[in-house]
């Protein structure tokens, strides 16, 4: 198959929005099939920094169609802001962009909905969702009674639809927690304008892009989150409510999985986790604080400081596993610069027992002791490197040790932001040469 994928393989921000910016000029499609509001990419081109939340990154490149399809959840609104804000800063925007008629749309109750569900807490913990009204939107299309889909926008009936649903969760709501002041006039007036100005982009994504892998055309697959947060085989419960491992690409775009071709694992040189959930290399302490510092560890969609660590290779392997990946591409390892010793997760110790696997619940997992190996840090400055094997011998090291564990070869190492500084495989990843 000609295209590739590229999936997260930690919880989520792993810089895959600075790789598929790279890899999106050498694709004719790039496609965004999960996940809402929710994501935040960050592409820095030009010494410009574009934050990206349901739009793929292949926009900045005006010769690549950009396809939103079924698996994921919009919010209208959020979108025609992301839709502006690349228009005023001269971005052109037309047949670049399609949306899939049967992608389901975020309406107000579903953000009134999360903010009361996160509040409530699991085992002692809260979700730390996004607040973005995610969960509650893919529970109502897997419900189906209360969903509307962007196609529903459309109809005759999408009125009475909103009036209907709005009743029902009027009701829901103020059973839930006391409140819930929907206006279903107001609603279809707001939602019908967005409609009005989505109309030229929305589309039949499933046959499009069907035509095109059978044509062969170079189609680039966008993960968004990461594999740990995937529903059915991430940390459950505290992971999203779509499949963020590579599994979720088949259904989310609407394509049959075996034409998605190369599949890219994303992977920080170390860890990071936004909201609640277990986190095994976890380090709150002054590594961890250093970690955050150097890596500007805030998150791109709420702000919110991320819970950062060492690098788990139990978990990454896991995922790499789970979503096929091919080859790795190691994010950010200029951030380990910050840090004397760096330490690697190797193994798990369980209840007296040395495992080598993620146990399934998130109690298990909140309970495992890290065994960690030391490897020596290199405490340089290394974003100006541009060739791998300029790199001080001990991050050379430290990337011939993550590839021996995950089992599989690092095609990208990332030193910054910045395009320029990613050094790339192409032997392994010879999609990155064009
Ligand atoms: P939700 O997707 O907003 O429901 O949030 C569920 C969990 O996934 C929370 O822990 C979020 O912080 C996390 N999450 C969702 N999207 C992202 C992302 O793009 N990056 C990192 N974490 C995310």
């Amino acid at each position: 198959m000609p295209g590739a994928c590229i999936i997260g393989l930690q919880w989520g921000d792993e810089a895959k929005g600075k790789l598929c910016d790279l890899l999106a000029p050498r694709h004719e499609i790039v496609v965004r099939y999960l996940g809402g509001a929710n994501a935040g990419h960050t592409v820095v081109a030009g010494g410009e920094t574009f934050k990206l939340h349901h739009i793929p990154s292949g926009i900045l490149y005006p010769e690549v169609i950009n396809v939103v399809t079924p698996g994921v959840v919009m919010h209208p609104g959020t979108m025609l802001e992301e839709i502006d804000e690349l228009t005023s800063r001269g971005v052109a925007i037309g047949e670049n962009l399609m949306l899939s008629d049967r992608m389901h749309v975020v309406l107000p109750w579903h953000i009134a909905e999360d903010r009361y569900f996160n509040e409530s807490s699991i085992g002692g913990e809260s979700l730390g969702t996004t607040l973005r009204g995610i969960g509650p939107c893919y529970r109502d299309k897997v419900g189906r009674t209360f969903a509307i889909r962007l196609g529903d926008m459309y109809r005759d009936d999408f009125a009475e639809r909103i009036a209907r649903i709005t009743e029902a969760k009027q009701r829901m709501l103020a059973g839930m927690n006391g409140s819930a002041a929907l206006d279903p006039t107001a609603i279809h007036a707001e939602y019908r304008a967005y409609a009005e100005r989505l109309r030229p982009y929305v589309a039949d994504t499933t046959n499009y892009l069907l035509d095109a892998v059978q044509a062969d055309r170079r189609v680039l697959f966008e993960g968004a989150q990461g594999s740990l947060l995937d529903v059915d085989h991430g940390t459950y419960p505290f992971v999203t409510s779509s499949n963020a491992s590579a599994l979720g690409v088949g259904a989310g775009a609407g394509v049959p999985a075996r034409w998605i071709g190369t599949i890219i694992g994303v992977a920080k040189a170390y860890g990071t986790r936004v909201g609640g959930g277990p986190f095994p290399t976890e380090q709150d302490n002054e590594v961890g604080q250093a970690i955050r510092v150097a890596g500007n560890e805030f998150g791109t969609t709420t702000g919110r400081p991320r819970r950062c660590g060492w690098f788990d290779a139990v978990l990454a392997r896991y995922t790499c596993r789970l979503s096929g990946v091919d080859v790795v591409a190691l994010m950010m390892l200029d951030v380990l610069s910050a840090v004397e010793e760096i330490q690697i997760c190797v193994a798990y110790e369980l209840d007296g027992r040395r495992i080598d696997w993620a146990p399934s619940h998130a109690e298990d997992l909140r309970r495992v002791q890290p065994i960690y190996e030391t490897l020596p840090g290199w405490q340089v400055d290394i974003t100006g490197i541009r060739r791998r094997e300029d790199l001080p011998p001990a991050a050379q090291r430290y990337v011939e040790r993550v590839s021996d564990l995950l089992e599989r070869p690092i095609g990208v190492i990332s030193v910054g932001p910045d395009r320029v500084q990613t050094m790339f495989d192409t032997e392994v990843l010879p999609v990155a040469a064009g």
